[in-house]
């Protein structure tokens, strides 16, 4: 278990202010009557909603199917379209109203009305199928946090291809992976982007990708978004621009299941390979939906800026799908938050009139870290809710959020959800509870969870850690991973038994009854909110020359949240002074290469062995304290090597 909650148990509470709590659409008499509703009847709660808030072609009957527990079916026998729920839904009261503003790292401005987005998912949507794509193909996008990210996703949607996002920080080889395993027929890139003033050649290692493999993509297809020159194939490639010319504005949605896969997105687990988590299109547009009317309190009139890429699960439901289907007006921003300097976000908040901004505790802290003279200097006055994700926020920088960003009067939703949950599953409703800096507050209505000790008892007194599993289905939680349904089901549903889908996160509840996310259990990291497994990062190192074996661990870090640390074993003698520095340069371009610059190594150590037990064990846990510097309390008695301690804490 993680470390110990007290530390984390502020006291402090921060109920909404008056003014919020007025015009909010739930408070909490309205709160406590859904949550009634929920608890009575949580089927018949999602039905409800499904008919209220999803626009079907035709209505289902039964909401859910558990015939094939735990892979559960929602609103199986109905049938919808995203990309209509999203656009055409609309066209009729909103058609001119904003659906995009969007800007570039060096300042370019463009903006889609409902009308002309939807026009433009069309116009792709009917490129698309013109190259032979049809439902249920799988379709690659590897683009920069673009509109046409938006749009090609939207396209997708539209047709019921099956889109798998592939974040443009991957290398090539972890986009080859990708596409093979979903076996996708088209690929979509961009000639590059710019990001921290950088530039970042996407067609480039889409070539890459494909030299190297990836024989089942036909066809791809190119946005010019840079104006690199980029080699074309002939017959392989086309440009964006020019597939469109002449394709027909209007294209008829494709009805589809509610259960059809809407997409898949590959996340890391405890093993070396990502997993391609499949999503459906009914019950997780609902969720998407409702998260946003409930955490976000979203109006008509508000502008809506996620700072998550759409490469992330956060990117995918809250920038292309929730506040889509809600008409909402989105902010997109392609670059860096510290470019040119750090106002940039709150420039945009300004220039934008931003009024919700939902954003990672790695971004606050460091533009915490940058001062209070950025975010002063500009006009945040429109700002109305903030939001935080991706990892438990420290209560310092929740503090800096709401004194600062918020002027001690804004909300902040601390939303806790995985890409497997869809959506967020615990988080504030702002008008309606007071929050703690540091806790995500309660389950949202028809969530239920519940901590679970080593063994899968409830652990029922307060104050006391464990667990986090989720008692009953909801409508937005993966169907499956792609391919492999038998690890899905022994990853999410076999430790605690069939009925509790197992989170991977360790959480405490206070004496109040609020959650409290300590940090995850497995052998997942969470870097700068990016989730990778210690796994994947030891067998990039493994797929070295130089390397013979390898440990990766996490230590906390302050702005990214945690670093990561490779203690790693050469096939040959142990490198010292120059030749160890070279050599580290080395393998973290090369875990750069394998994964993508998100995964290299803060720090490298080479050592002679590993600390293992003497059922070949490696002791991580132990590892995970010399790295973080702590003076080694642990037994190492067990150890089959204890001398090797000496060398891990104090390489030479
Ligand atoms: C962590 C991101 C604490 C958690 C949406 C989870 C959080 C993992 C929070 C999922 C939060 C996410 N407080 N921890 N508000 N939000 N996490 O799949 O460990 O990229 O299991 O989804 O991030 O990461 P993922």
């Amino acid at each position: 278990m993680s470390d110990s909650p007290s530390l984390l148990t502020a006291s402090r509470r921060f109920p909404p202010s008056r003014a919020f709590v007025e015009s909010a659409s739930i408070n909490a008499t309205r709160l406590a009557e859904m949550r009634v509703a929920a608890d009575d009847d949580y089927v018949g709660f999602w039905a409800k909603l499904a008919r209220e808030q999803l626009a079907w072609k035709t209505e289902f009957i039964t909401a859910l199917d558990d015939s094939n527990a735990p892979n559960f079916r929602w609103f199986a026998d109905g049938t919808l379209n995203a990309s209509f729920n999203c656009l055409d839904l609309h066209l009729a009261t909103r058609g001119d109203k904003l659906a995009i503003v969007f800007e570039s790292e060096p300042g370019a401005r463009r903006t889609y009305t409902y009308r002309q987005l939807h026009r433009e998912v069309c116009k792709l949507a009917n490129a698309i199928k013109s190259l032979g794509v049809g439902c249920g193909d799988r379709v690659v996008i590897y683009l920069p946090h673009t509109p046409e990210a938006i749009i090609a996703m939207q396209a997708c949607a539209r047709i019921g291809a099956i889109h798998s996002v592939v974040f443009a920080g991957f290398s090539a080889t972890s986009l080859k992976d990708r596409i093979e395993d979903a076996g996708a027929t088209l690929l979509i890139t961009a000639d590059g982007s710019v990001r921290n003033g950088s530039s970042i050649e996407l067609k480039r290692a889409a070539d890459d990708a494909l030299q190297a493999g990836s024989g089942s993509i036909k066809n791809v297809i190119v946005l010019r978004n840079t104006e690199r020159p980029v080699d074309m194939k002939a017959g392989r490639d086309l440009w964006w621009h020019e597939l469109l010319e002449g394709q027909p504005e209007h294209c008829e949605p494709e009805w589809v299941s509610a259960e059809h896969p809407l997409f898949l997105l590959y996340t890391s687990g405890s093993t070396g390979k990502p997993k391609g988590i499949q999503h459906s299109t009914g019950g997780y547009l609902l969720n998407a939906t409702v998260t946003c009317q409930w955490v976000f309190d979203l109006r008509d009139d508000d502008v809506f800026w996620c700072t998550a890429d759409v490469g992330w699960i956060t990117g995918h439901t809250y920038v292309c799908y929730g506040p889509l289907a809600n008409g909402a007006t989105v902010m997109i921003y392609e670059g860096a938050p510290m470019v040119p300097d750090a106002g940039r976000f709150w420039k945009i908040c300004q220039d934008y009139g931003v009024t919700i901004f939902y954003t990672a505790p790695t971004a606050i802290r460091a533009l915490m870290r940058a001062g209070d003279a950025f975010p002063k200097s500009y006009d945040l006055s429109k700002l109305r809710l903030l939001g935080s994700v991706g990892e438990p926020i420290n209560p310092e920088a929740w503090m800096w959020y709401h004194e600062v960003i918020g002027k001690g009067r804004l909300p902040i939703v601390d939303t806790w959800w995985q890409t497997e949950t869809g959506a967020i599953m615990m988080s504030p409703i702002p008008g309606a509870i007071d929050t703690k800096p540091g806790s995500c507050t309660h389950p949202l209505p028809g969530i239920f969870v519940e901590i679970v000790d080593e063994a899968g008892t409830p652990v029922t007194e307060n104050s006391t850690g464990g667990y986090l599993v989720i008692r009953k289905p909801w409508p937005s939680m993966a169907r499956t991973i792609w391919g492999d349904n038998p690890r899905y089901i022994k990853t999410y549903w076999e430790q605690f038994g069939p009925d509790r889908y197992v989170v991977g996160d360790s959480v405490h509840r206070d004496e109040d009854g609020y959650y409290w996310i300590l940090g995850r259990v497995d052998d997942v990291l969470n870097v700068s909110g990016h989730r990778l497994g210690t796994m994947e990062v030891e067998s990039a190192l493994g797929s070295h020359a130089a390397v013979a074996e390898s440990a990766v661990v996490g230590r906390p870090h302050e702005i990214k949240g945690e670093a990561i640390v490779a203690f790693v074993v050469l096939r040959g003698d142990r490198p010292t002074g120059e030749q160890a520095t070279a050599l580290s340069k080395q393998l973290r371009d090369h875990v750069g290469m394998q994964i993508g610059a998100i995964a290299k190594p803060d720090e490298i150590r080479f050592t002679d062995s590993l600390p293992k037990t003497r059922s070949g064990k490696i002791m991580r846990r132990l590892l995970r304290s010399i790295a973080k510097g702590e003076t080694v309390t642990q037994d190492v008695s067990t150890l089959e090597n204890p001398n090797i301690v000496e060398q891990l804490a104090y390489p030479a």
